[in-house]
C-alpha cells in the first residue's frame, strides 16, 4: 500500500476537564482534500494546532512520509511543509498586506529589508496564488473580513506545503470567493498537496472532498470514501442520532404589527421603507452578500450613522442614536461577527453571558451573584455550550461554542425586537436545531424576529414572511406560503425570467 503523506496515530490531547482528543488517528495522502467533521467542541481545530506546534500531545505520534516527527512550534512546523489556515483570523490588522503576507519570512534583499521589493513580491503572490486583485500597501484593517481571509489564504498557499489545513474558511466568504477558493483548493490538489478541510457546511462537500473522517467527543467514529456515504449518514455520525427533520415543528402566534422602518436611507447605499415586524413574527432577510442587510440593521441599532431614519417601535418613533439607546429601548441587534464585536476572551463564560444585563441581574447597584451564575448556566443548558464550567475562559471554548455564548448574552437582555445576524454560522447541526427552538421560543413570547441569513434553506424553514433586499432597497416581501428559493433568488438577482 502506498505510503501515507501524514499519519497522526493514536493522538491524545487533554485540557483541564476535557479530553479534546482521546487516541485520534487521520491518515491524509498526497493529493486528497480530506473532511474533517464533527459538532462544536468535537476536537477538529485541536488536532490541527497539534499538528501545527501549537500544543503538545499527551501520547501518540505524528509521521510525514513515515518518518516520525516532532512538532516544536509553527516555524518547524512551516519547515516540515504544514500550513494551516485558523479558524480565527490569525491577520496582524495593524500591518499592511505585504507585511502579512512576509510575516515570519525573509522580507529584505541584500540583508536590508526592502519594502518596495516585498511589496512587488506580495503583489505577485495574490496574483499567482489567489488571483485577487487587492493593494499590498493597504493596511489590513481597512479589508472586509472576506479579503483578510484571502490574504490569509494566499499567505499559507503561497508557502508551497505540502499539507494544508483549511480550518472553517467560507464561514466569512461570499459565494463567488468561495467558488474562488474551491478552484485554488483543486488546484493544490492537482499539484499534489494533501488538503485536510474542516466544515460545517455538508452541502460544500461535493464539490471537494474526497475521504471524510468524522469526530465525536475527541474520538474519530469513521473514515470513508465521500462518495458512500451521504449527508444523512454524516450526521447520524457526528450526532449520534437520527435528524427526521433540520427545523422543529412549530405553529406560530402571530399578533399585530410592533416595529417598522418607515424610513432608512444612507448616502446612495440604502433606501428601506416598509420594513414590518409583528409581535411573534419571524421576519428573514434575504439578498446577495453586499444587498445592505447587515449595514440597514447596523444604522437602525446606531453602530452607523444614517442620513435619514424613521422607526416605530409600539406605537412610539424611535431614533437609537447609539446601540445603549437601542438595547433600552428593546430593539438589540446580535452581530454576525463574533471575531470582533460580543466576546471578551479573557472573561469567563459566565461574564461573557452576563455582560450585557448586569443591570437587570443587580439590584441597588450590586450584582446578585446567585443570579449570574443561574442565568449563565440555564443559557449553558439551553445552548448545549460545551464546556467542564462557565469559569472557563471564553478563549478556551471552541468556535462554535463562543458563537453560543454571543446569542446567549444578547438572549439574556429582555428584547422586543431581536435581530439575529447569520445566527448558525459556524455552528454544528444538533445546535442550530436548538437555537431554531429557541427562536420558536422567543417568538412565543410575543418578541419580532428578524433573521439574515445566506442560507436559503434556513430562510424557508424558519420565516414567516421573508423581506428580499437588492442593491440597498427592499425588493419583495413574500408571504412564506408563497416564497420558494427560485422567486427569492429572481427577486434578490432582479433577474426576471428563467
Ligand atoms: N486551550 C484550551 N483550554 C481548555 N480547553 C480547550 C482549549 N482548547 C480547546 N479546548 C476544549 O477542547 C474541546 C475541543 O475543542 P476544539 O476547538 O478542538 O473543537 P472543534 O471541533 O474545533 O469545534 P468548533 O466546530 O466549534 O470549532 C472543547 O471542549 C474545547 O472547549
Ligand atoms: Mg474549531
Amino acid at each position: 500500500m502506498e505510503q501515507p503523506l501524514l499519519s497522526m496515530e493514536g493522538i491524545t490531547k487533554q485540557f483541564p476537564g476535557v479530553t479534546a482528543l482521546d487516541d485520534l488517528s487521520l491518515e491524509l495522502r498526497a493529493g486528497e482534500v480530506h473532511a474533517l467533521l464533527g459538532e462544536n467542541g468535537a476536537g477538529k481545530s485541536t488536532l490541527i494546532k497539534v499538528l501545527y506546534g501549537v500544543y503538545r500531545p499527551d501520547a501518540g505520534s505524528i509521521r510525514i512520509d513515515g518518518r516520525r516527527v516532532h512538532v516544536e512550534d509553527a516555524q518547524h512546523a512551516t519547515r516540515l511543509g504544514i500550513g494551516v489556515v485558523f479558524q480565527e483570523l490569525n491577520i496582524c490588522t495593524h500591518l499592511d498586506v505585504a507585511n502579512n503576507i512576509f510575516l515570519g519570512r525573509p522580507k529584505n534583499t541584500l540583508g536590508v529589508i526592502d519594502e518596495r521589493w516585498m511589496r512587488r513580491e506580495a503583489g505577485r503572490i495574490l496574483a499567482d496564488a489567489i488571483k485577487l486583485d487587492i493593494d499590498p500597501a493597504r493596511l489590513t484593517r481597512h479589508l472586509s473580513i472576506a479579503e483578510q481571509q484571502m490574504v490569509e489564504i494566499a499567505k499559507v498557499v503561497s508557502r508551497g506545503c505540502r499539507i494544508i489545513v483549511f480550518d472553517e474558511p467560507t464561514s466569512s466568504l461570499t459565494e463567488n470567493e468561495i467558488e474562488h477558493l474551491f478552484e485554488i483548493i483543486l488546484d493544490l490538489k492537482r499539484q499534489g498537496v494533501g488538503i485536510i478541510y474542516i466544515s460545517h457546511r455538508l452541502e460544500e462537500l461535493p464539490r471537494i472532498a474526497d475521504r471524510v473522517t468524522v469526530l465525536r467527543d475527541g474520538r474519530r467514529v469513521g473514515t470513508m470514501d465521500y462518495k458512500d456515504t451521504s449527508s444523512d449518514e454524516l450526521i447520524r455520525l457526528m450526532v449520534g442520532r437520527e435528524f427526521t427533520s433540520k427545523y422543529p415543528k412549530y405553529e406560530r402566534k402571530i399578533g399585530e404589527i410592533i416595529f417598522e422602518v418607515k424610513n432608512l436611507r444612507c448616502r446612495n447605499k440604502l433606501d428601506i421603507g416598509g420594513l414590518t415586524v409583528r409581535a411573534g413574527e419571524i421576519v428573514g432577510l434575504a439578498g446577495l452578500v453586499g444587498a445592505g442587510r447587515t449595514e440597514s440593521m447596523r444604522a437602525l441599532f446606531g453602530v452607523d450613522p444614517a442620513d435619514e431614519k424613521e422607526a416605530v417601535l409600539f406605537g412610539k418613533t424611535m431614533h437609537f442614536r447609539t446601540p445603549g439607546e437601542a438595547i433600552d429601548e428593546g430593539f438589540v441587534y446580535m452581530t454576525e461577527n463574533r471575531k470582533l464585536f460580543g466576546l471578551c476572551f479573557t472573561l469567563d463564560v459566565e461574564s461573557n453571558i452576563n455582560l450585557a444585563s448586569l443591570r437587570q441581574l443587580s439590584s441597588a447597584a450590586v450584582m446578585n451573584e446567585r443570579r449570574a451564575a443561574d442565568n449563565a448556566e440555564s443559557f449553558r443548558s439551553r445552548l448545549a455550550i460545551k464546556t467542564p464550567s462557565i469559569r472557563v475562559k471564553a478563549k478556551n471554548l471552541s468556535g462554535g461554542n463562543q458563537q453560543k455564548v454571543i446569542l446567549a448574552k444578547w438572549l439574556s437582555r429582555k428584547a422586543r425586537v431581536l435581530v439575529f445576524d447569520e445566527p448558525t454560522r459556524g455552528i454544528d447541526v444538533g445546535a442550530k436545531y436548538e437555537i431554531y427552538k429557541l427562536m420558536n421560543e422567543l417568538s412565543d413570547q410575543g418578541i419580532g424576529i428578524i433573521m439574515i441569513s445566506s442560507e436559503l434553506p434556513e430562510i424557508l424553514g424558519m420565516s414567516d414572511r421573508v423581506v428580499v433586499y437588492r442593491e440597498g432597497r427592499i425588493a419583495a416581501t413574500l408571504d412564506r406560503t408563497e416564497a420558494d428559493s427560485e422567486l427569492i433568488m429572481r427577486y434578490a438577482t432582479g433577474v426576471k425570467k428563467r
